[in-house]
């Protein structure tokens, strides 16, 4: 089985850093597809673009409408229509509910909720307009089926992404427009890096044992592995799934006890 994207164009959003993003864009980079490589910072975009085969740059606050509107102008004036969108752009949060503000409330709705919504319809709308049977891949998170101590905010805001993908997988089947999630465990990226340093004195061992205790397949979920999983949803040997979201976590929430609980 090869996948061929090629003639095919994807945006995907929050792609210029080296997480998710950039193992999404490798995958289709290695499908033959054009990217549409989008992030918050020019000079970040720029960089990346450079990356890959067949890739434009273009830098959008996916959280803000009237960037959004104007990000889709400028791919139809540059590429022309899209055949794929990828929800990747997202933020962490950690702190617990009762002690969050309104204003970091609407930051994480807004960038991993909102920004997913607009972008898909923009997408749905132009995929009608031009009779596309386009596909969304949302990057949701093995949060948004469990929660952890500081992780509600965040936790809800996957959630709501998971429930967005079953509604506009049903809404927009009739179209032939595909509407699917990855789940993504611990990946290694730069908010992760960051993160895990408020915690441990030693991100790496702590990532040793992160992976030996809590997952069943005991290796580093790669950001390729994330990506994989988005050209199979993207191409048509995926034509009939739709609504699902899917777990690329190595077996992490399938434990109910850690695996030293019982050697
Ligand atoms: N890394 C993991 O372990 C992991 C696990 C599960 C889910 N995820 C999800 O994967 C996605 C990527 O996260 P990551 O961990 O690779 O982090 P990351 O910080 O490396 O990548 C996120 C990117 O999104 C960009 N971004 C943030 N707000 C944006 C906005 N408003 N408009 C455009 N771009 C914006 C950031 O600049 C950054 O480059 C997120 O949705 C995250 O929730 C990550």
């Amino acid at each position: 089985m090869k996948i061929d994207l090629s003639n095919k164009n994807f945006l995907v959003t929050g792609s210029a850093g080296f997480g998710v993003g950039s193992g999404i864009c490798k995958a289709i980079d290695n499908a033959g597809g054009t990217l549409i490589i989008n992030d918050l910072l020019e000079e970040n975009v720029n960089m990346a673009t450079k990356h890959y085969k067949n890739a434009i740059g273009i830098t959008a606050d996916i959280s803000d409408q009237e960037q959004v509107t104007k990000l889709f102008s400028e791919i139809a004036s540059k590429l022309g229509p899209l055949q794929g969108v990828i929800n990747n752009a997202g933020i962490g949060h950690r702190k617990p509910a009762h002690l969050t503000d309104l204003e970091e409330f609407e930051k994480i709705f807004n960038t991993n909720f909102k920004g997913a919504w607009m972008i898909s319809k923009a997408f749905a709308l132009d995929c009608i307009k031009n009779k596309i049977k386009g596909n969304i891949v949302n990057v949701s998170s093995v949060h948004s089926f469990k929660s952890t101590n500081k992780y509600s905010l965040y936790s809800s805001a996957k959630g709501a992404l998971n429930n967005l993908t079953r509604g506009m997988s049903i809404e927009l089947g009739k179209y032939g427009i595909r509407c699917n999630a990855i789940a993504p465990g611990y990946v290694d990226s730069e908010y992760n890096e960051q993160a895990v340093k408020e915690w441990s004195d030693d991100p790496k061992k702590w990532l040793k044992h992160q992976i030996e205790d809590y997952q069943s397949v005991p290796q580093v979920i790669s950001s390729l592995d994330c990506g994989n999983l988005a050209v199979y949803l993207l191409s048509e040997y995926s034509n009939s799934i739709t609504g699902q979201i899917i777990k690329v976590d190595s077996g992490f929430t399938n434990l109910l006890y850690s695996n030293s609980f019982l050697p």
